[in-house]
C-alpha cells in the first residue's frame, strides 16, 4: 500500500466564471494532520469541498483536474459521490446537527442511512464515536435529548462524532474550532492528535499555532493558488516564500 492515501492534480475550481482554486497538486500521506492556512478568500473552503465532492452542490460550480483517492480518480464518470464522502467525511466551521433529531440519531444517521437497522449494532456505533469524539461522558444520560441543545463546543463533537461513525478514513475539517473557547478548541485539538492513528486529517485554520501544533505538514494559500507546502516544522520557522514568511509572521493578509 502506498503511503500516499490522496494525491491531487491541477485541480481548478470555479464559481460561474470566477476561478476560485488555480490548478493545486499535493499529496497526502496516511495518518497524517494536514493543515491548509491562507488569507480570507483565498479559497480553503472551496478547495476542500472539491476533495469530498461536495463543491459541486452549489449551483454553477465547476471543477477539473483529478483528486485520487487510493488512486483512483472521485471524479472519474463512474465515481458515486455518495461513495465518495462515505471515505472522505467532513466537519464543517459552524456545528450543523439536524434539527428536531436527537444526540443518538444525529450521531447514526449514516450508518442509517446505508441499511443497518440492527440496534445493538447501531448504539455499539454511537458509543464508540461518541467516545473517540471525547463526547461520550458528557451525553451519555441524555442521548435522547436534541442534538441542538449541546453548547456549541459539543455540538462540534457531535458532528465529529457524527463523520467517525461512517468510518472514514479521510477527514476534512473547514475551521472547526474557530467557533470555540479555548478549552473546547483545546479538545477537538487533541482530538485530532488522536484520530492521526486510524485517520488522515486535513484542516483549514486561521489559527497559526494551532496549525504549528497540531499539523504534520502545512500548505499556504494565497487567491487559489498555493504558495508553499512542507512540513509544518519547516514552514513556521524556516518559510521559503517571502509571502509566507510575511502572512506567519502578521504583515500580510
Ligand atoms: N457560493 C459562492 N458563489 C460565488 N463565489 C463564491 C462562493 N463561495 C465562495 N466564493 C468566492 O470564492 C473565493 C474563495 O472562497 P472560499 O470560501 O473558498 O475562501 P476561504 O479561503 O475559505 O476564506 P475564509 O478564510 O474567509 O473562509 C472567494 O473570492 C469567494 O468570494
Ligand atoms: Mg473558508
Amino acid at each position: 500500500m502506498s503511503d500516499v492515501v490522496l494525491k491531487v492534480n491541477d485541480l481548478k475550481a470555479w464559481f460561474d466564471d470566477f476561478n476560485a482554486v488555480k490548478g493545486i497538486d499535493l499529496e497526502y500521506k496516511r495518518n497524517t494532520i494536514n493543515a491548509i492556512i491562507g488569507p480570507s478568500g483565498c479559497g480553503k473552503s472551496t478547495y476542500i469541498r472539491c476533495l469530498n465532492r461536495i463543491h459541486e452542490e452549489v449551483a454553477g460550480a465547476k471543477i477539473s483536474g483529478e483528486v485520487l483517492l487510493e488512486g483512483k480518480n472521485i471524479y472519474a464518470p463512474d465515481a458515486d459521490p455518495v461513495e465518495v464522502r462515505k471515505h472522505i467525511g467532513m466537519v464543517f466551521q459552524k456545528p450543523n446537527p439536524f434539527p428536531a433529531m436527537s444526540i443518538f440519531d444525529n450521531v447514526v444517521i449514516g450508518p442509517r442511512l446505508w441499511g443497518e437497522r440492527n440496534k445493538k449494532n447501531l448504539e455499539e456505533i454511537a458509543y464508540k464515536s461518541l467516545q473517540k469524539a471525547a463526547l461520550w461522558d458528557e451525553v451519555k444520560d441524555k442521548l435522547h435529548q436534541e442534538g441542538t441543545s449541546l453548547s456549541g463546543g459539543q455540538q462540534q463533537r457531535l458532528c465529529l462524532a457524527r463523520t467517525l461513525a461512517t468510518n472514514p478514513p479521510i477527514i476534512l475539517m473547514d475551521e472547526p474550532t474557530s467557533a470555540l473557547d479555548p478549552i473546547a478548541a483545546a479538545k477537538v485539538e487533541d482530538l485530532m492528535m488522536e484520530l492521526k492513528d486510524e485517520y488522515t486529517v486535513i484542516v483549514v485554520t486561521h489559527n497559526m499555532q494551532q496549525a504549528a501544533r497540531v499539523a504534520d505538514y502545512t500548505s499556504f494559500f494565497v487567491l487559489g493558488e498555493l504558495i508553499e507546502h512542507g512540513l509544518s516544522s519547516d514552514i513556521f520557522t524556516n518559510p521559503k516564500n517571502q509571502k509566507t514568511e510575511d502572512y506567519i509572521t502578521g504583515r500580510f493578509g
